[in-house]
């Protein structure tokens, strides 16, 4: 089947991303969400990044910008979003109830030929998928901080899945310019369970006092060639999400090694979430410039 409209519901970090990557790649996008204020903040900062990191280095025209930005039409009705979609990617918080909720919902809304997809980075899609009458339309592809740029997509194979929707959804990564790899329906998946593995050692290392966060990360870039360290990876990504998504993993695996670590516990409850309130492991300044913050010292 061939997909020409997406959906993508919640405009957060993840769904932005989604729909401008998507639109990116030529499909006619509606982007859902709850409140308008939300789907204001979410195309503003896609026109932004569009014009910083395309238009303004001359890697698209002007006009190829704006009509990328003229292929999304946010909404805030669910039913007008998914009822002439090929696929529908959720991207709504990483909770299972609302997630069923959302599911049941648009099986009734969507065409039959519609797929259904999550963009879950812990939460079982089987579980989800159950939610509908069309479990075999349900899969599970799983996107990366910042979406428009990482190259992976994991394509998550629920229990039931029809191998002409993994095949449709493999297609569609490819046309976004991702590269997808297939994965069973485990907790973690693959990335999500070593990073996690990640973020735990990491935050027991400055907990314990054997390296700074500044040192820590040093180490991981300069020595295993890292993009970020993993302190500045988790500012990145959250602690409010990081534990989530860890306790996540936790309650299904009751393994040890899953288990979130205190320290991100403690800055949750301090208020600390990381790059989104500039407060992480380091303090961002408004200059841009940021400094190791003081923790349990
Ligand atoms: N949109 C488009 N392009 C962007 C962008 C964005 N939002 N952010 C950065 N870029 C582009 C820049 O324009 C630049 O392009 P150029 O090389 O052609 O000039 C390039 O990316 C590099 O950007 P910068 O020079 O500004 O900064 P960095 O070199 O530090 O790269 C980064 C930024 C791509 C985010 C890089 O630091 C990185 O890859 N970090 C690791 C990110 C990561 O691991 N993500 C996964 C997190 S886990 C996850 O997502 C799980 C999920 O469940 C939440």
């Amino acid at each position: 089947m061939e997909i020409k409209n997406v959906a993508v519901l919640g405009s957060g970090t993840m769904g932005h991303g989604i729909a401008q990557a998507s639109a990116m790649a030529g499909y006619n996008v509606k982007l859902y969400d709850i409140a308008q204020a939300m789907l204001d903040k979410a195309t503003g900062t896609i026109k932004g990044n569009i014009e910083k990191h395309f238009v303004a280095k001359g890697k698209i025209k002007p006009e190829e910008g704006a009509a990328i930005v003229g292929r999304i039409a946010a909404t805030t009705n669910l039913k007008s979003a998914v009822e002439d979609a090929d696929l529908v990617i959720e991207a709504i918080p990483e909770n299972m109830e609302m997630k069923k909720i959302v599911f049941a919902e648009i099986d009734g809304f969507c065409p039959a030929h519609t797929i259904l997809a999550s963009n879950t980075s812990v939460l079982p899609v089987t579980a989800i998928a159950g939610a509908t009458n069309r479990k075999e339309k349900c899969i599970g592809l799983h996107f990366f901080n910042p979406a428009v740029v990482m190259k992976l997509v994991e394509v998550i194979k629920p229990i039931g899945v029809a191998d002409e929707t993994v095949d449709a959804a493999l297609a569609f990564c490819k046309k976004l310019g991702k590269t997808p790899v297939t994965v069973k329906d485990v907790p973690g998946f693959i990335v999500n369970r070593l990073l996690g593995l990640l973020y735990h050692e990491a935050a027991q290392i400055v907990l314990e006092g054997t390296a700074t966060a500044e040192e820590v990360d040093l180490a991981m870039k300069l020595g295993a060639g890292h993009p970020m360290g993993p302190c500045e990876l988790a500012d990145f990504g959250g602690f409010d999400i990081i534990t989530n998504a860890g306790d996540a993993v936790y309650n299904y695996t009751h393994n040890a090694r899953d288990a979130v670590n205190i320290l991100y516990r403690k800055m949750v409850e301090a208020g600390r979430l990381g790059r989104k309130n500039g407060k992480g492991f380091y303090d961002y300044n408004s200059d841009g410039t940021k400094t190791v913050a003081k923790l349990f010292d």
